[in-house]
C-alpha cells in the first residue's frame, strides 16, 4: 500500500512517500481503508520537529476517516463497510483524561497516523461518523472539532444567549464557530483578512474585527460588547493573544486554553480572572466519548465542516506548504 512517511528531517523535505505492506488486524482490531485525512497546525509542528528523533518512518496525520475493511477475531461493534474516523487519542475512548493517553495521540512521536491507505487500530478507537457526512468531510473531525466541542460545550457548557471569541478562521476556530451558531450563541470573531470575515459573517458571526487593522482588537471587543467581554473564548494564539483573551473575558467567563499559534509558554497576568470570576479550561484534544458526542449534534444540526481546499495523495506536500501559509479557511484535506 502506498503511505507517505516522515523520515527523521526537518521541514518539508520530511515528508517521503513509502510502499509498505498492507497491515493485518489481529485480535480486537479492525483495518480501516482511508479515504481522506486532514491536516492540523499540529502536524507543521511535528514536521518541523521531526529532526529531534523517533519520528523516523512514522506516518503523519492523526485526522482521517474510511471504511471498514477487515475486522479482527472478537470485534463486535463494527461490520465491513462502516464509515468511520479514529479518535485523536488511541486509549482515551471515554471518561476523565489520564496522562498515561498521551503517547497514544496518533500521527506522533509514537504512532502512525492516518496518512496512509489502510490503518489498524483498536476497535475501541474508531467512531461512527456521521451519515451526511462525505469522507473528505468527517476526515476534518478527530482533531479540530472535538478539541472545540471538548473546550466549548462539554466542558465550557456554552448555550444559547452566551458569547464566543475565536482567534482566526482556522479548524479549531470555525467549527467552534459553527457550534456557537447552532446554539444561538453570539460569535466574535478576530482574523487577519476582511475576507475571511465576510466568509465567517456568513457562518454566523456577528461582531467581525481584523487584527492586523486593530492590533487592540480587546478594546474594540469590549466596545462592540458594551464592556461585556465574551462568556468562551477558544484561546489559539498562546503568548501573542493570551494577555488580550484575559482582558476581553467577561464576568463569570471561561478561556479555553488550546493553541500555540504564536509560541509556547504564554505568562499572562492572571489578576483579572480572579476579578472576573473567571476560570482557564486546558484541552488536549478529547475522547472517543466527546466525538460520538459532537457527532450527534452535528447531525441533529446538519452542520457540515467547512472544507478549505482538497488535495490528491500525491500533492500531499503541496498540502502542507497551504497550510503553512495562513491563507486556508478551514480544513484542508488530503483525498487518497
Ligand atoms: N490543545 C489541543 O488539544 C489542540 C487541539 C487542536 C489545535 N490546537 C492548537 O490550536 C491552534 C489552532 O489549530 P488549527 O489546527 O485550528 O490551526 P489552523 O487551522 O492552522 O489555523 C491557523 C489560523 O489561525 C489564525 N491565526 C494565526 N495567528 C493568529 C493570531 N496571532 N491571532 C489570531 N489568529 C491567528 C489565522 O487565521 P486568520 O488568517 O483568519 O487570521 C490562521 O490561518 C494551534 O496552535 C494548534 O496547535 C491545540
Amino acid at each position: 500500500m502506498k503511505a507517505y512517511h516522515l523520515n527523521g528531517h526537518a521541514g518539508a523535505g520530511g515528508l517521503v512517500r513509502a510502499d509498505v505492506s498492507k497491515p493485518a488486524p489481529a485480535n480486537g482490531e479492525v483495518r480501516v481503508r482511508v479515504e481522506a485525512a486532514s491536516l492540523n497546525y499540529r502536524d507543521l509542528l511535528i514536521l518541523d520537529r521531526a529532526s529531534q528523533g523517533g519520528f523516523n518512518g512514522r506516518v503523519p496525520l492523526c485526522d482521517g476517516a474510511g471504511v471498514v475493511d477487515a475486522i479482527g477475531s472478537d470485534v463486535v461493534q463494527w461490520q465491513l463497510g462502516d464509515c468511520v474516523a479514529a479518535s485523536f487519542f488511541r486509549d482515551w475512548v471515554s471518561g476523565p483524561f489520564k496522562a498515561s493517553y498521551v503517547p497514544s495521540a496518533l500521527g506522533s512521536g509514537t504512532m502512525d497516523g492516518m496518512l496512509a491507505e489502510y490503518v489498524v487500530l483498536p476497535a475501541t478507537a474508531l467512531v461512527s461518523v456521521p451519515a451526511h457526512l462525505s469522507s473528505v468531510e468527517a476526515a476534518t473531525l478527530p482533531c479540530a472539532g472535538v478539541t472545540a466541542w471538548h473546550g466549548l460545550i462539554a466542558r465550557g457548557g456554552m448555550g444559547k444567549g452566551d458569547t464566543l471569541l475565536v482567534q482566526g478562521t482556522g479548524g479549531v476556530a470555525l467549527f467552534g464557530l459553527q457550534f456557537a451558531a447552532a446554539l444561538g450563541a453570539r460569535a466574535i470573531v478576530i482574523s487577519s483578512s476582511d475576507e475571511k470575515l465576510a466568509r465567517a459573517k456568513a457562518l454566523g458571526g456577528s461582531i467581525l474585527i481584523n487584527y492586523r487593522d486593530t492590533p487592540d482588537w480587546d478594546v474594540a471587543l469590549m466596545k462592540a460588547t458594551d464592556g461585556e467581554g465574551a462568556s468562551h473564548i477558544l484561546e489559539l494564539g498562546g503568548p501573542g493573544t493570551y494577555d488580550r483573551s484575559l482582558r476581553s473575558v467577561a464576568s463569570g467567563g471561561k478561556i479555553v486554553q488550546i493553541g500555540v499559534l504564536t509560541g509556547f509558554g504564554p505568562k499572562p497576568d492572571l489578576a483579572r480572572l480572579q476579578w472576573e470570576n473567571a476560570d482557564i479550561i486546558g484541552i488536549t484534544v478529547g475522547s472517543g466519548e466527546h466525538f460520538a458526542a459532537m457527532n450527534r449534534f452535528l447531525t441533529d444540526n446538519a452542520i457540515h465542516p467547512i472544507v478549505d481546499r482538497v488535495y490528491g495523495f500525491d500533492e500531499a506536500p503541496e498540502a502542507f506548504a497551504h497550510l503553512r501559509t495562513g491563507s486556508h479557511f478551514g480544513k484542508i484535506v488530503v483525498k487518497l
